[in-house]
This record gives structure tokens, C-alpha cells and sequence, in this order.
């Protein structure tokens, strides 16, 4: 497995795959990586003969105040964990090869639809900047295939409508939420949490399947259902963003004959921000 930062590197070996008639899975990281990301890895070997795994804490999708400086970066260790999986290459660009005119004046990717309400409101000018890096790879790796995590629930939403809004040839692949044995979703930033708070941690999932096995039992009452769940999270803790049911195919406030349903939350303990969701097919 070749470790590449360069544009120039990237391309070379990207045109050597092309010659050969391989097809080009790419999976986007911000690296730490964990079970989930070496998930999306795997399923990527599904659809593609070469995966490329990038790894690019991206400045522009981090506010004000929110964790850009402490975000963990380990890559010998990313490096070691990608062993174990079918990637073929890691891209690793550093901030002027993304952005080759600087943050400031970078040409922007802007998504209006789906991200007003629940992360985008809570973290003003996050998806703008996930859909300008996650363009930027594309343009750069040029993929006939990505995958993304339902873990980001919102995240995979917003990047399909993009692809599809601006015609991309690239193919929107989710993967399948990994947790851990007491139902946290795996996610970089749990390494944030004390011990205690990590014990508390697990209530979110609990919450969501508490939500989801009264949805399969026919309940409709959203709202008040809405409300039962952030009080059992207050409870707990927690201080929580959202906790939201919605039509899965994209956010809107469903009917009481939809479906398909994704349950979304967002909440933090201390000062970590978890967020989860599942989806419910009724
Ligand atoms: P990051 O948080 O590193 O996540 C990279 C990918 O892994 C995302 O598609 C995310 O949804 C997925 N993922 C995270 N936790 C997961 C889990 N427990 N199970 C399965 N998949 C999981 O998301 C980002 O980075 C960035 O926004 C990025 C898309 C790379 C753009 O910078």
C-alpha cells in the first residue's frame, strides 16, 4: 500500500490504474481511523478494483472554538490500520495542495437544501465546507465510485444531492453504522470522553432503538415521542442539540403514512458532541 501527499503522485498512479481498465473507489477520511472507516475500506473493495483512502483534516469544515486544533492526526498509525484492509493508496494532502489558493479565496461548494436544520444549524458553515473538500477530492482522485458512513447521516444526504445537482460522475455508496460492544457508534472524536462520561455514552443508542421499537409498534405521536427521548437523554446528562424523526430519503417532517424514517440525534456530554441516528422501516 503506497502513502502519496502529492497532486503529481496522485495522478500518476491514478492514470496507471485508468490505463489497466481498473475502476477507482475512493473512501474520504479525516483520519484516526477506527472500525468504521476500515468498514467503508472493505465495502469499497466491493465496487472497485483499486480503493484509495484519503486523509485530510479539513480546516474549513471546523467553526470557531470547535476542536480543528485537537483533533487527533496519526498517521503512522492510520498507516498501520489501513495494512489490515484492501486499500491500495493513501492520499495525504497537506492544507496548499487542497487548497491551492488558500482558504480565504478557495472556490466554494454550497448545498442549500438539506443543510439548514439539525448539524448545518448547530455548526453554521460545516457542510459547506465537507461539500467544498469532498469536491475537491473528487476533482482530484476523479473516482468512479465513494463511500460515505451512515453514522453521518445528514453528511451522506447532502454529498448525494451535490453529486446529483452538479452531475458528478461518481457513484454515492453508504455504509452501515459499526459500534462498539455496548452500541456507541464508533466515531474519532469518543476519544474526548472521561471515563464516566464514555459509561453514560451508550444511552444515545439506547435512545434511538427505544424510539425505533415504539415506531415499529405503530407509534405516530412524533413529537411527543421527540420529547420523551430528549427528556430520557436530560436525564442521563446530556445536553442535546436535536433528537428528531424525519422521512429517511431526505429530512422533511414525515407524515404518519411514510415508511421510511430516519431517527437523528446530536447531543453532547461535557463538552464532546455525539451524534447518531437509525434508520426505521416500518
Ligand atoms: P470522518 O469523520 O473521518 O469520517 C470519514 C467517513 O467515515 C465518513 O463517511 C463517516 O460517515 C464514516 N464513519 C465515521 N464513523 C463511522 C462508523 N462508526 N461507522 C461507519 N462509518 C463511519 O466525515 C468526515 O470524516 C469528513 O466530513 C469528510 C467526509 C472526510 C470530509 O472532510
Amino acid at each position: 500500500m503506497k502513502l502519496v501527499h502529492s497532486k503529481a503522485d496522485l495522478a500518476e498512479q491514478i492514470a496507471e490504474w485508468r490505463h489497466n481498465g481498473e475502476h477507482v473507489a475512493l473512501v474520504p477520511t479525516m483520519g484516526s481511523l477506527h472500525a468504521g472507516h476500515l468498514s467503508l475500506v472493505e465495502l469499497a473493495k466491493e465496487h472497485a478494483e483499486r480503493v484509495v483512502v484519503s486523509i485530510f483534516v479539513n480546516p474549513t469544515q471546523f467553526g470557531e472554538g470547535e476542536d480543528f486544533e485537537k483533533y487527533p492526526r496519526s498517521l503512522e498509525l492510520d498507516q498501520r490500520r489501513l495494512k489490515t484492509t484492501p486499500a491500495d493508496l493513501i492520499f495525504a494532502p497537506d492544507d496548499d495542495t487542497v487548497y491551492p489558493f488558500g482558504l480565504e479565496d478557495a472556490t466554494r461548494i454550497v448545498v442549500p437544501a438539506l443543510t439548514e436544520e439539525f448539524c448545518g444549524a448547530s455548526r453554521p458553515g460545516h457542510f459547506d465546507g465537507v461539500t467544498t473538500v469532498v469536491g475537491r477530492l473528487f476533482a482530484l482522485v476523479q473516482p468512479d465510485v465513494a463511500v460515505f458512513g451512515q453514522k453521518d447521516y445528514q453528511q451522506q444526504l447532502v454529498i448525494r444531492r451535490m453529486a446529483e445537482d452538479l452531475n458528478l460522475a461518481v457513484k454515492i455508496i453508504t455504509g452501515e453504522t459499526v459500534r462498539e460492544d455496548d452500541g456507541l457508534a464508533m466515531s474519532s472524536r469518543n476519544a474526548y470522553l472521561s471515563d464516566d462520561e464514555r459509561a453514560r455514552a451508550a444511552s444515545v443508542y439506547e435512545t434511538l432503538g427505544f424510539v425505533g421499537g415504539e415506531l415499529q409498534n405503530g407509534r405516530r405521536n412524533f413529537a411527543d415521542l421527540e420529547a420523551q427521548a430528549i427528556a430520557r437523554l436530560v436525564e442521563r446528562g446530556f445536553d442535546v442539540d436535536y433528537f428528531a424523526i424525519r422521512r429517511a430519503q431526505n429530512l422533511a417532517i414525515p407524515d404518519r403514512d411514510c415508511d421510511e424514517l430516519v431517527v437523528l440525534t446530536a447531543a453532547r456530554l461535557g463538552s464532546t458532541r455525539l451524534i447518531d441516528n437509525i434508520v426505521v422501516t416500518v
